[in-house]
């Protein structure tokens, strides 16, 4: 299978979708399920399909937070908007399906609003299970096809995709829902254990947004959460997982492998990450402060 992509590269989508489009109510929403979830304390996070870093303040807790997208473009953004913290940000431009990272090299990672556009989301999570160490922790949020609009509409014959059933739906081209069984399932074939369920957005609609204050739509949204656990009917869901004993931890000097090889033999310099196994040799190159390890040099 050709691999499709939903590509942001040149977007404007943290200023339009969130800074201009009406979503401080989602935007709360998320952060409280994320500080929910999150561990108190952590040596070093991964951000995946970061975008323009909207979330990375909450990820205080940890030493150090590696930001990654399929985009070149929302790593400048998210460079540009949150600066280097001295050196506690890593800016990476890369694809979840063949990630950069040495085995075992993170202690947490996080993905929101990313899966719904992955075609092959069992590729996706192998990658991110063998980039964490045992004992780690991984919130992931997915679009969830089994919402009350999508039931509704599928009731009064307005929609002609059954929200019930397992398989993912591409109701936008790239833009996929999932049944929150058939994500229960993907997480545990990665070898991913579900600790944790929140659902959010409970209340996302235009009329319930404009009558009542954000501030006490969100207190009610974490309120109706915390039945997560219980019944998952809300249009989004943040899963926290943990990876329990099993895995590597990256030796302290192991950070990047090669994502055309897979190799760990790697050099990195001022200008670039080099490949040094003999078939490979590619070079990543380092542009204003962001690894791109979508380009090699020359290639
Ligand atoms: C809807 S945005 C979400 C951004 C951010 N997580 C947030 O919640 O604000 C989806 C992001 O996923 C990234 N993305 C899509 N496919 C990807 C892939 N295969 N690998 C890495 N990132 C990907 C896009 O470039 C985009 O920045």
């Amino acid at each position: 299978m050709t691999q499709r992509y939903c590509d942001y590269e040149g977007s404007d989508y943290q200023n339009v979708f969130w800074e201009e489009g009406g979503r401080a109510y989602e935007d709360r929403a998320e952060r409280a399920a994320l500080k929910h979830l999150l561990p108190t304390t952590g040596k070093r996070m991964l951000e995946l399909g970061a975008g323009a870093g909207r979330l990375t303040n909450e990820f205080h807790m940890f030493d150090e937070v590696v930001l990654m997208d399929y985009s070149f473009t929302q790593m400048q953004q998210a460079r540009a908007r949150l600066g280097d913290a001295a050196g506690r940000y890593k800016f990476i431009a890369a694809d979840v399906y063949s990630l950069p990272f040495a085995p075992g090299l993170f202690d947490a990672a996080q993905m929101v609003r990313v899966i719904h556009h992955l075609e092959e989301p069992h590729k996706a999570m192998a990658q991110i299970r063998a980039v964490l160490q045992p004992n780690s922790a991984f919130i992931l949020e997915y679009a969830n096809k089994q919402n009350l609009k999508a039931m509704l509409r599928y009731a009064f014959g307005k929609q002609d995709w059954s929200p019930y059933t397992l398989e993912q739906v591409e109701f936008v081209a790239m833009n996929f829902d999932f049944h929150p069984k058939s994500v229960k399932a993907l997480l545990a074939e990665a070898d991913f254990s579900v600790r944790n369920i929140r659902t959010v957005s409970h209340f996302r609609a235009g009329f319930l947004k404009r009558a009542i204050p954000t501030g006490l739509l969100v207190a009610l949204d974490r309120l109706a959460s915390t039945t997560g656990n219980l019944v998952q009917v809300t249009p989004s869901v943040f899963v926290r997982s943990d990876t329990g004993n099993n895995g590597a931890t990256a030796p302290a000097d192991q950070f990047f492998r090669c994502p055309a090889c897979g190799s760990v033999a790697v050099t990195e310099t001022e200008s670039s990450v080099d490949c040094n196994a003999d078939a490979c040799g590619k070079q990543w190159p380092i542009k204003d402060g962001i690894y791109d390890f979508k380009t090699p040099v020359g290639g």
